[in-house]
């Protein structure tokens, strides 16, 4: 746009002054012309005075001593001075009329002498070229570089005007771009001419409203979460009542990891801010596996568990992590049939750690088993999303294979912590 807005200058600059320049350089020619052309008359005209005053001899010193090649011709036929053809226009000067005409190489003015002694004489003036426009080019060059300066005076006015409203468009987009990105703190100060001004007044107030969405909406996932405390109140009476006090005691230690998990739900979904926390990888996928290892015992389930030495730092809050494993394993005992095996491998690898979960199940049923909200077991179709978006919120990747044994495998690469 700067540039765009410079060249808009410099054209309408150099239209302007080529409509003032082209006429005044015409003027200027002109003028130089006829003040070469009067002055010429004027010494045609002294030269005139003379002829028939003077005689011959004292009338050719007079013609040497003028500034112009001056010549007389007299009615016999007879040439004073310097030598010139006897043109039609002299022939016209013979019938009594002074004129001016164009001659080769310059003009000549001729001025008729009437009542000379001996007839009608002819005064000649020639004027070349070089003459009649003495001056003419220097002050051509003089407008010119008058014009180039005007121009470059333009274009630099042109450019600072630009660039003030630039500025705060600029700045407007880094706004935008901070906002897109995530940083709902981002806010202009509203700058520059009345219409860039009113739209960074207009791009704060879109981030106050997205700001406030954002707040409702997670005030209403946890209000939703919060649902939940009403029916696991009553699952934990049921288990309490449970005459059996082995299976009472499990019951409810699930109904307190159920509890425990809705709290940190509605926590989540309440805190402003995601804190970009990080977390031993290894400790996490460790205790998650640990907790699923209970129902892969009750379903007969093998597994393999194969973890690199940790710590293994990854830019990833733990409760994020463990929501992911989570929903891998979940998957695992929701989309494969009971005694089917699955593995769990953690390794470093390049920028972070790769976390593979596979199985020796039936394999992904969908085409497309990431499309959020499609489930292939009339489920809500979430967990696969839930684990790529945390991965990818990081810088990470998740992407699913055919597991070694035929089956479901899911890879996720998690960035290392950088502090
Ligand atoms: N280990 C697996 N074996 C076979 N199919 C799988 C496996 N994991 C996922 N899938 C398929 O991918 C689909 C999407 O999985 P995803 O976890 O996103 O949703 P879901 O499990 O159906 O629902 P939710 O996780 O929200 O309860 C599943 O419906 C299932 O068809
Ligand atoms: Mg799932």
């Amino acid at each position: 746009m700067r540039r765009w807005l410079t060249l808009l200058v410099a054209a309408t600059t150099s239209l302007v002054l080529i409509a003032l320049m082209v006429p005044l350089a015409l003027l200027v020619r002109t003028v130089a012309v006829s003040g070469a052309v009067s002055e010429a008359e004027s010494e045609a005209e002294s030269v005139a005075v003379a002829v028939g005053a003077v005689d011959a001899e004292t009338l050719r010193l007079t013609t040497e001593q003028t500034s112009h090649p001056v010549t007389v011709f007299l009615s016999d036929g007879r040439l004073i001075g310097a030598p010139a053809p006897r043109s039609t226009a002299v022939e016209l000067a013979f019938l009594g009329r002074s004129v001016t005409a164009a001659a080769p190489g310059g003009r000549e003015i001729l001025v008729s002498v009437q009542g000379a002694p001996g007839g009608t004489a002819v005064v000649r003036v020639f004027l070349d070229d070089d003459r009649l426009t003495r001056g003419v080019p220097q002050v051509w060059a003089g407008l010119a570089a008058l014009g180039l300066a005007l121009v470059g005076l333009g274009v630099l006015v042109g450019d600072r005007l630009a660039r003030a409203v630039i500025r705060p468009i600029t700045a407007l987009a880094g706004v935008s771009h901070r906002l897109a990105a995530g940083d709902l703190s981002a806010r202009t100060v509203p700058d520059g001419p009345v219409e860039v001004h009113a739209v960074g007044i207009a791009l704060n107030h879109l981030a106050e409203r997205i700001t406030g969405l954002l707040a409702e909406e997670r005030e209403s996932a946890a209000d939703l979460s919060h649902r939940l405390r009403t029916p696991l109140t009553g699952l934990r009476l049921e288990a309490e009542s449970l005459t059996d006090p082995e299976e009472s005691a499990r019951i409810e230690a699930r109904v307190d990891a159920l509890e425990r998990a809705v709290t940190s739900v509605i926590n989540e979904a309440r805190r402003r801010v995601r804190d970009r926390a990080e977390c031993d990888a290894a400790a996490v996928t460790a205790a998650r596996v640990a907790f699923w290892s209970v129902l892969a015992e009750d379903q007969a389930r093998h597994f393999t568990l194969d973890l690199a030495p940790g710590p293994l730092p990854v830019a990833v809050p733990a409760d994020e992590l463990a929501a992911c494993v989570d929903a891998l394993l979940g998957n695992v005992f929701a989309h494969t049939p009971e005694g089917v095996s699955f593995s769990v491998r953690l390794e470093p690898a390049e920028g972070g750690v790769l976390l593979t979960v596979a199985d020796a199940g039936p394999g992904f049923a969908t085409s497309d088993p990431l499309q959020r909200g499609e489930s292939g077991a009339g489920s809500t179709g979430l967990g696969l999303d839930i684990a790529r978006r945390t991965a990818e919120s990081a810088g990470g990747s998740l992407s699913l294979r055919t597991s070694a044994a035929g089956g479901a495998g899911v890879i996720l690469f998690l960035p290392a912590a950088t502090s």
